[in-house]
């Protein structure tokens, strides 16, 4: 059955989420308040970088599934279903996640609502959040009709169409088995696949999304701490990894070891959850020490680069290959490659930066940085190559432009070290030892 969908906010998990709704056959409207981003999204022209996006978008536009709107009231008028899809942003005070724009979408929702609706909240909220959204309305308008929901999303950046498409699991915490059952009709396709539709109170719902991102985080910073003990005792953490996550208890996803967590979510969401546990005093120790560990890291990625470089780094030129904060974005929100880059500068570094797509992005929050045209003319007589992020484009490079006693430090693991040693590159990599030779004679500053 087609159910009449209204998404308000046409960011990043508004626009995805409700053009994969019009692809499962509802009849959706997008509605955002910038009528220039309206007029292109009309046109099938996205904002930002998700593979599969735009195609699909032009393809539920044609189809008559997907309309783009800046009109609330009569979009609010004939939907059943409204989602809240707006950002929660860090408050830079306060670490707490900023809920202005989420509040203010309330307030505008509530005085259109003309008959019953199920408002459903998709940004990441608070544990108590979609209570106080609740109230605001029935404040607002003490005549609505209408049910609130927890619905969140579990997009990755880059396979978020991907993602929608193929949930392991759908989250919905409600409070009437009318809601319900509005729910049940929009998620159908996917109960028949077999997933699972997990039914929640409005809290547990709000909270499970808060906890899957922090466990993953977790794994992420406990992975990077093991590899960090790896380089001290000789062990491989691409071995460490594999014999650990073939434990089916513990599983192989998120054990990748990185120059440390980034994107919008993990550390957003991260100190969130702790600020909110603190307040209520049921402090989440792990959480807090998981952001510690990442902080140190990405701090200890910096002690690794120089020390590929001879203890310093003045004067010299080094090529980072990677900004955006993970492979197939275009987005360097929390980049731990951004924080190398500024530490790097500091030290008296000439950095250059090639980046498939998010270069744009990083000339908005880097200066003095050169970027360039490619890989290969960003590396040429560079004095060492850092790998920041896992593009494919970078796993299979000639490092011959370098010059001889080439310097690598890939923080990604991408390459062999014993493929590096015979082609005589200085190899140094995350948990695995570091490859030391050179064709010519090592010349130490
Ligand atoms: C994350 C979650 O994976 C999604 O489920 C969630 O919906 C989303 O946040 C959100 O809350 O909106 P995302 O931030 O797009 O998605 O990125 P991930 O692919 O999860 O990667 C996050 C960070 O962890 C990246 O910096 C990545 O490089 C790093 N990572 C990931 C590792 O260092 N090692 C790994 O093994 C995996």
């Amino acid at each position: 059955m087609t159910i009449q969908i209204a998404v308000i906010g046409t960011g990043y998990v508004g626009l995805v989420s409700g053009t994969c709704f019009a692809e499962l056959g509802h009849s959706v409207i997008c509605i955002d308040n910038n009528p220039e981003k309206i007029a292109q999204l009309k046109l099938a022209q996205i904002p930002i970088y998700e593979p599969e996006l735009a195609e699909m978008v032009n393809k539920n536009i044609q189809a008559g599934r997907l309309n783009f709107d800046t009109q609330l009231q009569k979009t609010v008028e004939k939907s059943q279903v409204l989602f809240i899809a707006v950002g929660t942003p860090t408050d830079p005070g306060t670490g707490q996640a900023d809920l202005s724009y989420l509040k203010i979408a309330a307030r505008e929702i509530a005085q259109f609502i003309n008959d019953y609706k199920v408002i459903v909240v998709k940004s990441t909220v608070p544990v108590g959040t979609c209570h106080l959204v609740k109230t605001i309305i029935q404040q607002e308008n003490p005549n609505a009709q209408f049910d609130i929901v927890s619905n969140p999303e579990f997009l990755r950046e880059g396979l978020a169409v991907y993602d929608f498409m193929n949930p392991d699991r759908i989250i919905v915490g409600t409070e009437t088995e009318s809601a319900k059952a509005m729910m049940n009709q929009i998620y159908q396709v996917f109960d028949k696949r077999g997933i699972p539709i997990l039914f929640t109170d409005l809290e547990s719902s709000e909270l499970i999304k808060y906890a899957a991102n922090c466990f993953l985080a977790t794994k992420i910073a406990f992975i990077n701490e093991i590899a960090n003990l790896c380089e001290k005792t000789n062990a491989n953490i691409v071995e460490v990894s594999e014999g650990l996550g073939l434990d089916k208890r513990i599983g192989a996803v998120y054990l990748k070891p990185s120059p440390g967590f980034g994107g919008s979510c993990f550390p957003k969401d991260t100190l969130a959850l702790a600020h909110a546990a603190r307040e209520i005093l049921s402090p989440l120790s792990i959480v807090e020490s998981v952001i510690l560990s990442n902080e140190r890291h990405k701090a200890y990625m910096i002690e690794k680069i120089l020390a590929a470089c001879y203890g310093a780094v003045r004067g010299k030129t080094l090529t980072v290959l990677g900004v955006a904060f993970k492979a197939n974005t275009d987005d360097v929100r929390e980049s731990s490659a951004l924080i190398i880059i500024e530490a790097l500068q500091k030290q008296g570094a000439n950095i250059i930066v090639y980046d498939p797509a998010a270069m744009e992005n990083a000339a908005k929050v880097l200066s003095n940085v050169v970027f360039a045209k490619d890989v290969y003319q960003a590396m040429r007589g560079s004095d060492a190559v850092v790998i920041a992020t896992e593009w494919p484009e970078f796993c299979d490079l000639n490092f011959d432009c370098m010059g001889d006693n080439a310097t690598v430090v890939d923080l990604r693991n991408l390459y062999d070290p014993k493929a590096m040693y015979a082609q005589g590159i200085r190899y140094f990599s995350i948990g695995r030892k570091p490859v030391i030779t050179s064709k010519k004679p090592l010349c130490v500053d």
